[in-house]
């Protein structure tokens, strides 16, 4: 076991030293059992931060409906939104790998449009990679996508772009009919030419297996310890936003209370004529 450790810490120094994270890394690393860091980003300030604290993965999330926009849920963000927010974030990244998410309304159903979509996100956007939720359904179109050579991220388990399916945002896959059309999903997505896989609030042994059974990374969120990686909403785990709190979710700032607490006295400092002072002005 200790060993084991040495070697694996050894591993993660030389990872640190890595220039640019690449899907072969990613591929890498799970060959190596070095784990994968994701979170996401919207912006080029929040991607410079994440991107030099080491980050592997950066996911320009469709979550930005939520978390930037103020939306409900992730439907409504337009692929042109998700343009300018993964620019952004393009034009601060050095290392990391950065995927993005193509938005509801923009690829299912429908092949060619999914091509074209992803060609936009990767010559507007300067992205690395897209991310697609679905199994079976989306095949057609990570095919196609394939062929112009874009590499593909899947998406399954709670896919919120799907939200008015399922009705909630409960623990996916608890029922057998639902598992085994996951493991079969995985399996083809990873068949289809997939290089990671992305599995969001399922059993913790549902994606265990799944992780054992693909050779392709699969990072989970709200899914356990036993998969490939970990992602998270940097906006949550941050403590940015106060009203969600899923059990998976690990806090580890809250900025909420710290930006509030610096917002009033600042406006303090103003009020009482204590900013600007002497040494503040010209
Ligand atoms: O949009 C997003 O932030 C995501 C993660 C939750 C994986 O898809």
């Amino acid at each position: 076991m200790r060993t084991f450790v040495g070697i694996t810490y050894k591993r993660m120094s030389v990872h640190k030293e890595i220039k640019r994270i690449t899907t072969h890394t990613l591929q890498e690393f799970k060959q190596d059992g070095i784990k994968i860091s994701m979170l996401t980003a919207y912006d080029y300030s929040m991607a410079k931060i994440i991107d030099s604290a080491g980050i592997d993965v950066i996911l320009v999330g469709d979550s930005a409906s939520n978390v930037m926009a103020g939306h409900e849920t992730t439907l409504p963000i337009t692929l042109d939104q998700m343009i300018y927010h993964a620019s952004s974030v393009v034009r601060a990244v050095e290392r990391a790998l950065v995927v993005v998410d193509l938005p509801f309304g923009y690829y299912q159903g429908n092949s060619k449009l999914a091509l074209e979509s992803a060609i936009r996100v990767m010559k507007e956007a300067g992205a690395h990679a897209v991310k697609l939720e679905g199994g079976s359904e989306i095949c057609e179109s990570i095919e196609r996508i394939l062929t112009a050579g874009i590499p593909v991220m899947g998406h399954l388990g709670l896919t919120p772009q799907s939200i008015y399916k399922f009705g909630t945002y409960t623990v996916r896959a608890q029922e057998d009919t639902e598992a085994k059309k996951l493991i079969e999903d995985a399996a083809l997505l990873e068949k289809t030419g997939c290089f990671a896989l992305v599995l969001e609030k399922i059993p913790a042994t549902l994606a265990t297996k799944v992780a054992k059974k693909l050779h392709i990374p699969v990072i989970g969120i709200g899914a356990g310890g036993g998969v490939d990686g970990q992602v998270l909403v940097s906006h949550d785990m941050l403590g940015i936003n106060k009203q969600f709190k899923p059990r998976f979710l690990r806090r580890y700032l809250n900025l909420y209370d710290e930006i509030e607490n610096a917002v009033k006295q600042y406006i303090d400092d103003i009020k009482s004529r204590n900013f600007p002072t002497n040494e503040e002005q010209y």
